[in-house]
């Protein structure tokens, strides 16, 4: 496996192996890998012949600067992780390198649908993702990118944005990694407290009873948001939004036969979890 730290050296990598013949599949991410990356990771694998796999926690994604200097860091064990499933190449770039200072950055538009949801709750975090994952698609220039359904919002950004910039990467969701009582693995579950884990459990207990009632045939939306939200409040949390949603552009059901999406937000303490349900 090779590591490399700055952009040059993986563009030279890349560019050889693509000259060669050889698919890459790539997957980018901010480290702190749990069962989630790595099922990406086995995914990419399936898919070319050299994986790729990015570290970076991009600054410009986080709208909350405690939220920044909290995201867990764990290269040591990311990349002991990565040897182990053969990957071919860690790009884990440092800031200075990524975006050099006195360069400055041209923010890549997320489009429309960055202005909901995520978007309203983290004004300009879409802009910062838009933006790094564009850098990363123009440095690797995969065959495939494989992201997480967890950040459901966030795929349909990148889909848009390959689309818009007519790259050619075919983009690759796979569903949400969950332990086993339910809850979603994300990197900032390592900073919830013991009791705080317990009860994070509830968000998929709920989602699952409101899209069991959804698949009764219940259409009152609104009333079913609320029963959730009252829920997770009764149970403390903090809920930011709890909403269903027609599945591919995220906006209000208009039609009980579109597909739909659950979509939660909410803080539990200082740890602020999403999550989502297909129904
Ligand atoms: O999903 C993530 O981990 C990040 O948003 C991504 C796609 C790596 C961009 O920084």
């Amino acid at each position: 496996m090779q590591f490399i730290d700055n952009i040059s050296d993986t563009r030279a990598v890349c560019r050889q192996w693509r000259e060669q013949g050889q698919r890459i599949a790539f997957v980018p991410t901010m480290g702190c890998l749990h069962e989630g990356h790595l099922s990406l990771v086995d995914k990419a694998r399936e898919l070319a012949d050299r994986v790729v796999v990015s570290i970076f926690v991009n600054p410009l994604q986080f709208n909350n600067p405690d939220d920044l200097q909290n995201y867990p860091r764990t290269l040591e064990t990311d990349l002991q992780k990565l040897r182990e499933r053969e990957v071919e190449l860690v790009f884990a770039p440092t800031n200075e390198d990524f975006y050099p200072p006195g360069e400055p950055v041209e923010e890549v538009d997320p489009g429309e649908i960055s202005t909901i949801l995520e978007g309203e709750y983290r004004p300009g975090h879409f802009a910062g993702v838009a933006t790094v994952v564009k850098r990363l698609f123009d440095i690797v220039q995969p065959d495939f990118a494989v992201f997480g359904e967890k950040d459901f919002q966030q795929l349909i950004v990148v889909r848009q944005l390959v689309q818009r910039f007519a790259m050619p990467i075919e983009i690759i969701g796979m569903p949400t990694r969950r332990e086993a009582d339910g809850l979603a693995m994300s990197s900032r579950n390592l900073r919830l407290g013991a009791e705080q884990r317990k009860s994070a459990a509830l968000i998929y207990q709920q989602m699952y009873e409101l899209r069991q009632a959804l698949l009764e045939g219940e259409e009152d939306y609104p009333a079913l948001e609320q029963k959730m939200k009252t829920a997770l409040e009764q149970a403390g949390f903090e809920p930011e939004y709890v909403v269903v949603r027609q599945a591919e552009t995220l906006k209000p059901v208009t039609d009980a036969a579109q597909s739909k999406v659950i979509l939660v937000a909410a803080q539990l303490g200082k740890v602020r979890l999403i999550d989502n349900l297909r129904v």
